[in-house]
């Protein structure tokens, strides 16, 4: 059941609208508070017992149990991920609460929302909404897999990628010409490594404006991407929020005569800076700029691309010319002073910290909408989400039936039907790997299923091992995409020393490609979740709530990877006996049924651990190059059956919007009949060869 109270002024209908008489009322299982008048929102309070556990909240740091921390839904561009943070790039203001009974909350609001889940006081849920015009909707159901559904049902259906961008993708800031750009794909294709995309980064355009491309280092982009693509291999570039101030730059240009930017309190085109210097954000509330900025992809799209990535657009502001002049003009202080003592050091400091992504410029810029003037800070966390939105709606103006790969930085509750999301600037540290595994679920649980991190790690230098270990994890990551910053060492595949040791493992990835591919369709289309925790699966076993750091993928696989440092195994606990994987390659694996409990495994640097669970079916294939040449008609079908077993395989052409398809599912039976197993098929589509058990 969902219950939806409105607060403010939101017109909706069927909805409770809710006027507090009192500072303080009950909303069934929250006491609601008024803020005070200066702050004008709303808290709501939650009970927890000791065993409530609250799951949720997208993209954000620690655990998967997110209890026990304080966090705010503010887009933030802000590389250092420690997990003193609350904020990260995303704004996902959902939870879903285990306890007395199980609930969702999600808040329906563009602006700040602090969850405090037990920070304050262990024992309370406080969620605090700086604001009075938003939704609060409320999920009761019996169980936690029940919600997560309805909530998807709620939020409407997530965007669907590409089946060439489940292949593995290279990005590095910044291949900066073709013939560094051919250079990778001689590293990878001369050393039998799969690869699908490379990425441009922002030294593909003339000096950092969109939409532009530098013709002395791609003097030909349609031919280049022509060229690339004939070996299966898509170029992917970025587009970032703010536009170049420069004059006769088309874009600019258009921008100010046709009233796209945002303004500053005067009513003239906001100046903010990013990578270009001086620019102006589009103002993606507005519909009509939405559909001029969505248009412009058109430009990138008739040379030949298929993908974007949509970049800075929290969003990133380095600084406004307001806050730089104050800045300055509070260092010719300091400057005056005879003697800088402890406090005018940290002054000077806080000075210079706080010039990038500053509440006050955020403050000083507005938005048009429906004829009034918004201050941005109202409607921060829908700037992603407008600027995905506005390419999304483009594409499907410009090619209506092709899909195309499009992910955000900055994202909302919502824009996951638009596009996916990476989840920006982590590090080349172990712990960061550890919180891509983390994160996963709950991304999922806020509808982003096509998303994945940076593997490798984006800022700080990569060691092979880490590299080894994170793309272990990342082929079951629907986004499979190795990123690195400028700076960094190069991580590329082929740089490393066990060359053959990364060839198995992107190997794997275009094996399990029928699985991963089923279950990232099936995810899409019955609003599923792709990865869980794995309680979500064995809801009655207390001991798999407290596991964090192994997932389910899909309905038939558990995973348990690596990630710390010179690590020879790892504990796993088992939630029921399953079928180990122990994988180096598709021809060398180790495979042993395994009891229900706690364990000790062995893996080693270059295989990939995974659990098949009792009665499930995994289908694989041989793996190719590229998704392109990917063949799927004959299939080597793993599983653990000790009675029988029904696999839904989904196999659709992965280029066209035509997912809703009978003809797409191909039901696979399995029985096991004595010692031996009987095999059936709803369609003959499919050759199968069966590795049960
Ligand atoms: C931002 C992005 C990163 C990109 C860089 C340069 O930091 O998050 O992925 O490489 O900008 O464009």
């Amino acid at each position: 059941m969902i219950k939806k109270y409105c607060f403010g002024e939101s017109v909706n209908t069927g909805a409770t609208v809710l006027k507090l008489d009192s500072s303080q009322e009950e909303l069934s299982y929250f006491k609601v508070k008024k803020q005070d008048q200066d702050t004008k929102g709303y808290q709501f309070i939650y009970l927890m017992d000791e065993k409530t556990q609250v799951f949720g909240l997208g993209e954000n740091v620690r655990g998967m149990n997110k209890r026990g921390f304080i966090y705010e839904s503010h887009c933030s561009d802000d590389p250092n991920h420690d997990e003193g943070k609350r904020s990260l790039y995303g704004a996902h203001n959902f939870i879903l609460i285990r306890g007395k009974q199980n609930l969702g909350v999600f808040i329906d609001f563009p602006g700040k929302v602090r969850f405090d889940l037990g920070y304050t006081d262990k024992d309370e849920i406080r969620i605090e909404v700086d604001g009075e015009d938003f939704d609060f909707y409320l999920i009761c159901e019996h169980s936690i897999s029940e919600i997560a559904k309805r909530f998807r049902n709620l939020i409407g259906k997530s965007y669907v990628a590409p089946k060439w961008a489940l292949g593995y993708q290279q990005s590095r800031w910044s291949y900066k010409n073709e013939a560094e750009v051919e250079a990778v794909i001689k590293g990878y294709r001369e050393n039998k490594l799969p690869l699908d995309a490379v990425y441009l980064d922002i030294d593909y355009m003339e000096r950092y404006k969109d939409f532009t491309v530098n013709k002395k280092a791609f003097p030909d982009l349609k031919c280049f991407a022509k060229h690339l693509k004939e070996q299966g291999i898509r170029l992917v570039p970025i587009i970032d929020a703010g536009v170049k101030i420069e004059k006769g730059y088309d874009v600019y240009e258009e921008g100010v005569k046709e009233d796209y930017f945002c303004k500053d309190a005067n009513g003239k085109d906001f100046i903010g800076a990013v990578w270009p210097g001086k620019v102006h954000f589009p103002d993606f509330l507005q519909e009509k700029t939405r559909r001029w900025f969505g248009d412009k992809y058109k430009v990138l799209m008739d040379m030949g691309i298929e993908g974007f990535w949509n970049d800075m657009n929290e969003p990133a502001l380095f600084y406004s010319e307001e806050g730089l002049k104050e800045a300055f003009e509070a260092l010719d202080q300091l400057r005056a002073l005879e003697n800088i003592g402890i406090d005018e050091y940290f002054e000077m400091q806080n000075i210079m910290g706080s010039i990038q992504n500053s509440e006050k410029d955020y403050g000083r810029m507005y938005h048009q909408y429906n004829g009034e003037m918004v201050c941005h800070n109202k409607v921060h966390n829908l700037y992603g989400y407008n600027m995905t939105k506005a390419a999304s709606e483009a594409f499907d103006r410009i090619e209506p039936d092709k899909r195309i790969l499009l992910f955000s930085r900055a994202s909302y509750i919502g824009m996951h039907r638009y596009g996916g999301i990476w989840t920006g600037d982590n590090k080349s540290w172990w712990s960061h790997l550890k919180m891509n595994i983390q994160m996963m679920p709950g991304l999922n649980l806020c509808g982003f299923i096509y998303s994945g991190a940076d593997l490798g790690g984006f800022g700080d230098h990569a060691t092979e091992d880490l590299v080894m270990r994170w793309l272990e994890f990342g082929i079951f990551t629907p986004l499979m995409r190795n990123h690195a910053a400028i700076g960094t060492r190069e991580q590329e595949a082929y740089r490393f020393k066990d060359l053959e040791g990364f060839r198995n493992i992107l190997n794997l990835r275009y094996s399990l490609m029928p699985y991963l591919y089923s279950e990232y369709m099936k995810a899409i289309l019955e609003d599923k979740m792709y990865f869980r925790p794995i309680g979500f699966d064995y809801e009655e076993d207390e001991m798999a709530w407290q596991v964090e750091d192994q997932l389910m993928v899909g309905e038939s696989m558990m995973i348990a990877p690596i990630y710390t440092q010179n690590a020879k195994g790892r504990y796993v606990y088992l939630p029921s006996d399953m079928l180990m994987l122990r994988i180096r390659s598709m021809e060398d694996m180790d495979r042993k049924v395994m009891e229900k409990g706690h364990h000790y495994i062995e893996v080693g640097l270059n295989e990939v651990l995974c659990f098949i669970k009792p009665n499930h079916l995994v289908p694989t294939t041989n793996p190719s190059l590229c998704i392109d040449t990917l063949k799927e008609d004959k299939l080597n079908l793993w599983g653990y059956v000790t009675s029988e077993a029904t696999y839904m395989l989904y196999q659709d052409d992965g280029y066209t919007k035509k997912y809703e398809d009978e003809t797409h599912y191909t039901k696979i039976g399995i029985k096991k009949q004595e010692e031996k197993y009987e095999l059936s098929l709803s369609r003959n589509t499919v050759k199968i060869n069966m590795n049960i058990n």
